[in-house]
């Protein structure tokens, strides 16, 4: 036996020939993923809702027993300030929100899908916290902390969030761009969120706010998920 047929494995040609063939496969894959990554993140797929669907209807966040998280899911109708908006309007109003919340850098100490500090709380699925109260005071609730947040304790968190100088127009866009965030599905991202109880038909009386502040074990319970 020649010792060249012994050693076919070490020739140089047969690396090239592995180098072309491995890189021209990768960009095929990568092509691939890149046409599926962008059709999870457009709104109005499977993941992402439409904007008009999130700001329309009341968002669920349910557990899923097969994957193991809360997964956000589409509600009945609960149009959000009571108006019910076609898609350009629901995303034109989520656009100024996220601009919003680029122009007054909330990243600075806000998580957004992943993004930012961890200063304050995350604010992937702010809209379904609890602390806001009743789901008839929620959204003027919001609307009232984004413009005005230095005089409330709001999560008892020890922390106050600095007024940025937010104007209602920008509040209410801010308030819809977290809605629509929230109907997202992260994968559970962030994990041991205790959302709203949506199920419950009486909301408490008093703003969770409070009971959390008074009692600090209410934050942890473990029978939470
Ligand atoms: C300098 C830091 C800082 C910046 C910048 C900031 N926040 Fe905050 N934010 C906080 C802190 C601290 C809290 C917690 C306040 C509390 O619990 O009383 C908070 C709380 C909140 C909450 C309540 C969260 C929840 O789940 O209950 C929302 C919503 C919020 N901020 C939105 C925003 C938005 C939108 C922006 C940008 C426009 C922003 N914040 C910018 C510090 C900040």
């Amino acid at each position: 036996m020649s010792q060249t047929q012994a050693l076919w494995w070490a020739s140089e040609s047969f690396w090239r020939k592995t180098a072309i063939w491995v890189t021209a496969g990768s960009f095929v894959v990568l092509i691939f993923l890149t046409f599926d990554t962008v059709k999870q993140i457009t709104a109005g797929g499977k993941r992402v809702p439409a904007y008009a669907t999130a700001l329309n209807n009341r968002i669920d966040y349910v557990f899923d027993d097969k994957r193991n998280f809360q997964v956000p899911v589409i509600g009945p109708e609960e149009p959000l300030f009571g108006k019910k908006l076609t898609e350009a309007e629901a995303e034109a109003l989520v656009s100024h929100g996220k601009l919003t919340t680029q122009a007054k850098n909330c990243m600075d100490c806000h998580t957004l899908l992943g993004n930012g500090a961890y200063f304050a709380p995350d604010l992937t699925k702010a809209w379904l916290d609890p602390a806001w109260g009743s789901k008839e005071s929620r959204e003027q609730s919001m609307v009232e902390f984004l413009m005005n947040p230095t005089d409330k304790l709001h999560n008892a968190l020890g922390r106050r969030m600095p007024n940025l100088g937010i104007t209602e127009e920008e509040a209410h866009a801010t308030v819809a761009f977290l809605k629509w965030m929230s109907s997202i599905d992260t994968n559970g991202f962030p994990a041991n969120f205790k959302p709203i109880d949506q199920a419950d038909p009486e909301p408490a009386a008093e703003p969770v706010a409070e009971t959390a502040a008074a009692d600090p074990a209410a934050d942890a319970d473990p029978a939470q998920q």
